[in-house]
């Protein structure tokens, strides 16, 4: 790259930095129209003051092919502090370059198709159980309860713990993830105080854990943590104690907050879309017949294949990722400084009407390819991010929405309670106010 190709001269976005220090974070966090107005007015690219920082957001595929294209060049990991102080500094989510590549590769072990598939019938006896305890229940408020279900889910596979929504580790983890977006303030009343706290709690939980399976020599099963603990560097160094614990606690939350949020997106909008959900029933009335859900016949599923592509599509669990610039450079005739930071916009990159026709319906037949040409190119589409730092866990984040929207679909019916608000809560992760009630029954 010929660094004097970099135009010094270009005028940063247009924008406003609002006030002094707090800038417009207060907007930010309130309103969930902040970008889309902003756009409106100053077009792809704007610049904003939030959360301490001056901050450029850009949507659209070009620029996400330039941020995810450029990582570690002009670009690293940001996270908001109360995160990063919660998460771990030796948790991926802050690892850079080589050691980052590193430390994926090493990771993703636990994510290959082969071990994934020795995890159907786990998830599918998990999908069961919650399915019977709901129809049981009659009525409920239903993402509480898919928190729980997708905490078992991940618990299990990343540590071996079975319900653990139940536990001890469940009502800290709860405490730990409300503080993660929070005010950094650490005083005895505040959320991130109490996050501080129940983070200590979960890495000695962790710890124990750890040490019971060494001292039984059970660290040879393929789950994350026994992958994690057989682990071995370029140096033939295994993992720090500290390190694996971090690992796995971010690897907790990754793998829980957003797939709670794109199962009760998928329940609200077939409860919404009463013909999508009889298409899906119709699908799945081919693969009843089987019982046993594979790998395979997961695959054929074609039609619920679109209804989740679409989902996440429309309601991106992740709106956006930040990055920090770390070299100056330009972009479509602006200069992005060093030390600011930008936000690629996921959820309004999939708004873009230039590549999706009516892109607020909620189309899944836009996914059918033997009508339609492929529009999901990688930075068109993207629910999962791109480049280095894509998703680690989306093919297992695929298989249980899949399985549990299978099942769901098959053997049971749901329908909103009236007098509730749907309005969604888009931080941390887009989710509906009331927590979505609804009537629940087996058919
Ligand atoms: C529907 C479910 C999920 C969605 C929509 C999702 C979305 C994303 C996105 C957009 C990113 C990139 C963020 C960025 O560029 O800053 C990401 C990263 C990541 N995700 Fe997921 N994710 C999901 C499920 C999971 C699961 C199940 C796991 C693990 C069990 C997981 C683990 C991770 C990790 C570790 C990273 C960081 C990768 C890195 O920095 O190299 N995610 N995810």
């Amino acid at each position: 790259m010929n660094l004097s190709k970099i135009n010094h001269s270009f005028p940063v976005p247009p924008g406003n930095l609002g006030l002094p220090i707090v800038g417009e974070s207060i907007s930010f966090l309130s309103d969930p129209q902040f970008a889309k107005k902003r756009h409106q007015k100053y077009g792809n690219i704007f610049k904003t003051n939030i959360v301490g920082s001056p901050t450029i957001f850009v949507r659209g595929a070009e620029a996400n092919y330039f941020i995810l294209t450029n990582e570690n060049k002009y670009f690293i990991n940001s996270l908001p502090p109360s995160a990063k102080a919660l998460l771990g500094s030796l948790s991926l989510s802050q690892q850079i370059g080589s050691q980052h590549q590193e430390r994926r590769k090493l990771l993703y072990q636990a994510f290959q198709p082969r071990i994934l598939s020795g995890y159907v019938s786990m998830i599918e006896d998990l999908t069961e159980g919650y399915l019977h305890k709901w129809a049981k229940l009659g009525t409920l408020t239903w993402y509480p309860e898919l928190r729980k279900y997708t905490f078992d889910v991940a618990c299990k596979f990343l540590i071996g713990l079975d319900f653990a929504s139940e536990t001890q580790l469940g009502y800290l983890f709860e405490t730990w993830s409300k503080g993660l977006f929070s005010i950094p303030l650490s005083l005895p009343w505040t959320k991130f105080n109490h996050a501080l706290q129940s983070r200590q709690q979960l890495l000695n939980h962790l710890e124990a854990i750890i040490h019971q399976r060494q001292q039984q020599n059970l660290g040879k099963g393929e789950d994350a943590l026994s992958i994690l603990l057989q682990a071995r560097d370029g140096e033939g160094n295994s993992l720090s104690l500290e390190e694996v614990k971090d690992q796995i606690l971010m690897l907790l939350f990754a793998g829980h907050e957003t797939l709670t949020s794109a199962l009760a997106s998928f329940c609200l909008l077939l409860a919404q879309y009463p013909e999508i959900l009889i298409k899906c029933r119709i699908e799945q009335q081919e693969f009843a017949k089987s019982k046993e859900i594979t790998l395979e016949n997961l695959k054929h599923m074609s039609y619920l294949e679109q209804v989740l592509r679409e989902v996440l599509r429309l309601i991106p669990p992740v709106a956006g990722g930040f990055r920090k610039i770390i070299r100056t450079c330009d972009f479509k005739g602006y200069r992005f400084p060093e030390g600011w930071n930008i936000l690629y916009e996921i959820s309004l990159t999939h708004q873009d009407g230039s590549v999706y026709y009516q892109p607020s319906r909620f189309d899944p037949d836009r996914f059918n390819y033997k009508q339609t040409e492929d529009i999901s190119q990688p930075f068109n589409y993207l629910p999962f991010g791109g480049g280095v730092r894509e998703c680690i866990g989306k093919e297992f984040a695929r298989l249980e929405m899949k399985l549990f929207a299978a099942h769901l679909v098959r053997d049971y019916s749901w329908e909103l309670l009236p007098s509730q608000n749907l309005e969604m809560i888009l931080i941390p992760v887009p989710h509906p106010k009331d927590g979505l009630k609804v009537k629940f029954v087996k058919l």
